[in-house]
């Protein structure tokens, strides 16, 4: 007979973590005042966790706060050193049982790689990956505090499906996203028996003010894009049932496409955006 090695879910990446339970939790959801962030904090707090967001607009967190009640907030922006400290701080002073972190906030910038040096400064790398991996470097030592408790923590990293396959009008895009799937996955490792799941969130095209400002100006509809709810119940699905890392729809396809075919998969994508 043959004895495999490993256990069943160690060749099953996608289900390596325990479920990521929906309720009884306090959730931080970093740009949880617009698109996916939002969405993601109404479903959290339909399922009867408590939600706080943080964002640079105060007139968009007011909004949210309206639209979800019992939603905390504090302004603060995540690519700032402070600022992240600050979040910590608010955290740990009135939000102490807060047990999971949802790296989502991000921008989407277009680049003309050869319109010079300044071009480049659109503040994704800051924003996109140095702030989730430093917010998660910040707030590991009181999530790990938090398992001991056994309160069940977790850190989401929202990542894209142009991780997988770049598109080029927004080459800075595609480069933080494919930095922070790596570093899920490492962290991921790195946290193996320590009670802190770590999942890798990549949506497909949603429609969102992110995805309507990257759009091309002059071009067609753009990707077929669905609603941020009917992402977030789609999400929060998959992370029930144990998914360490979620993409479904469009990002899938890239996925798939991507390891069969990645020149193919490259020229599709970046003619279809065009
Ligand atoms: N929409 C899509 O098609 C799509 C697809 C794949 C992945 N994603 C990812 O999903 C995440 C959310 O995107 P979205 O489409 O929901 O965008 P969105 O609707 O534009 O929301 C972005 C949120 O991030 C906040 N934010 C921006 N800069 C911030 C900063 N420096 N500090 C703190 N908060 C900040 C924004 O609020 P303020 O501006 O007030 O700060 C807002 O709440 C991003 O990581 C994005 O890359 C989106």
């Amino acid at each position: 007979m043959v004895v495999l090695p490993l256990r069943p879910a160690r060749l099953l990446p996608h289900y390596a973590n325990h479920p990521v339970k929906l309720s009884g939790n306090t959730v931080l959801i970093t740009g949880g005042s617009s698109g996916i962030g939002l969405a993601l904090a109404e479903g959290f707090a339909a399922r009867g966790s408590r939600v706080l967001v943080c964002g640079r607009t105060e007139e968009k967190l007011r909004q949210a706060q309206q639209r979800v009640p019992g939603i905390a907030y504090l302004k603060a922006d995540v690519a700032d050193e402070a600022d992240r400290r600050r979040l910590l701080n608010w955290v740990e002073a009135q939000h102490p049982d807060t047990n999971v972190l949802v790296n989502n906030a991000g921008i989407q910038c277009r680049v003309q790689l050869t319109d010079g040096a300044e071009a480049i400064d659109t503040g994704e790398i800051a924003l996109n990956l140095e702030a989730p991996i430093h917010l998660t470097a910040l707030f590991l030592p009181h999530l790990l505090r938090q398992a001991e408790q056994g309160r069940s923590p977790a850190i989401i990293n929202v990542t894209s499906g142009l991780g997988y396959v770049p598109l080029a009008a927004t080459p800075i895009y595609g480069a933080t996203k494919v930095g922070l799937q790596a570093f899920t996955q490492a962290l991921r490792h790195q946290l193996r028996g320590r009670g802190v799941e770590v999942v890798d969130l990549a949506p497909p095209a949603v429609d969102t003010p992110l995805l309507q400002g990257a759009l091309e100006p002059n071009g067609g509809a753009g990707p077929p894009a669905i609603m941020p709810e009917q992402f977030a119940r789609d999400a929060l699905r998959a992370l029930e049932k144990g998914r360490s890392e979620v993409r479904f729809g469009g990002a899938q396809l890239l996925y798939v496409l991507n390891r069969l075919a990645p020149r193919l998969a490259f020229r599709l994508l970046n003619r279809l955006a065009s």
